[in-house]
């Protein structure tokens, strides 16, 4: 366990770990786009398909490169964020967050600000100083990253579709550690 809220802890998950969460993790997904959440996927996301997304993870997770963290509430997984470490010989200090999802049923409580501050000790303990994101501009994770004094990059016009189809900006942020 690295950080909790009142009733919603946050772990680390192993490989194994991760591998026996992507069903759930999948449904994370396509609740949150029920829900509106630009996440990389359309309206008309599946289980399968979310679940095959988390699955492209596996080897990042074994290896290390990438950490997955989730938030488990009364033995459910209620919330997730990714830290993605930089693979290149530049940039030894830089990661990337990403699929910073909470469940709709229990938003406003903390649990994605808890998921971002382990990610971000994670970080700053393996000497990833410097972290980036990008997020939907407008929406309330733009506002989550703001209230963690992220700063803001600037924003790309038309980045993605939004689940209704239509192009929507992203804001790109980043986040110095020391
Ligand atoms: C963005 C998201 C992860 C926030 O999760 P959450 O657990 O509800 O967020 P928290 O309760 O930790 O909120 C922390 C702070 O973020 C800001 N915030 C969160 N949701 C907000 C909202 N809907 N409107 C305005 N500010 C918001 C606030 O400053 C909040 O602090 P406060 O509640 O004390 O005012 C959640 O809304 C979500 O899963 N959205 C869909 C997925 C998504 O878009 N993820 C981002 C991908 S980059």
């Amino acid at each position: 366990m690295t950080e909790a809220t009142s009733t919603v802890d946050v772990h680390e998950l192993d490989v194994d770990g991760y591998r026996r969460a992507i069903p759930e993790l999948a449904g994370l997904i396509v609740r949150a786009v029920a829900h509106g959440a630009s996440v990389n996927f359309t309206a008309n996301v599946t289980i399968e398909l979310a679940a095959a997304w988390w699955r492209t993870r596996i080897d990042a997770i074994a290896s290390g490169q990438t950490t997955a963290f989730v938030a488990v509430g009364d033995g459910r997984i209620v919330g997730s964020t990714l830290l993605a470490r930089s693979l290149n010989q530049n940039s030894p200090h830089r990661a990337e967050i990403g699929k910073v999802i909470v469940d709709p049923s229990v938003r406003r409580r903390g649990i994605a600000r808890a998921l971002m501050l382990a990610a971000e000790d994670r970080a700053r303990a393996d000497g990833r100083w410097l972290l980036v994101l990008d997020t939907v501009t407008g929406s309330p994770a733009d506002s989550l990253y703001r209230s963690l004094d992220w700063q803001e990059t600037g924003i790309v016009p038309d980045y993605a579709l939004l689940p209704d189809g239509r192009p929507w900006p992203a804001t790109f942020f980043w986040k110095r550690l020391r």
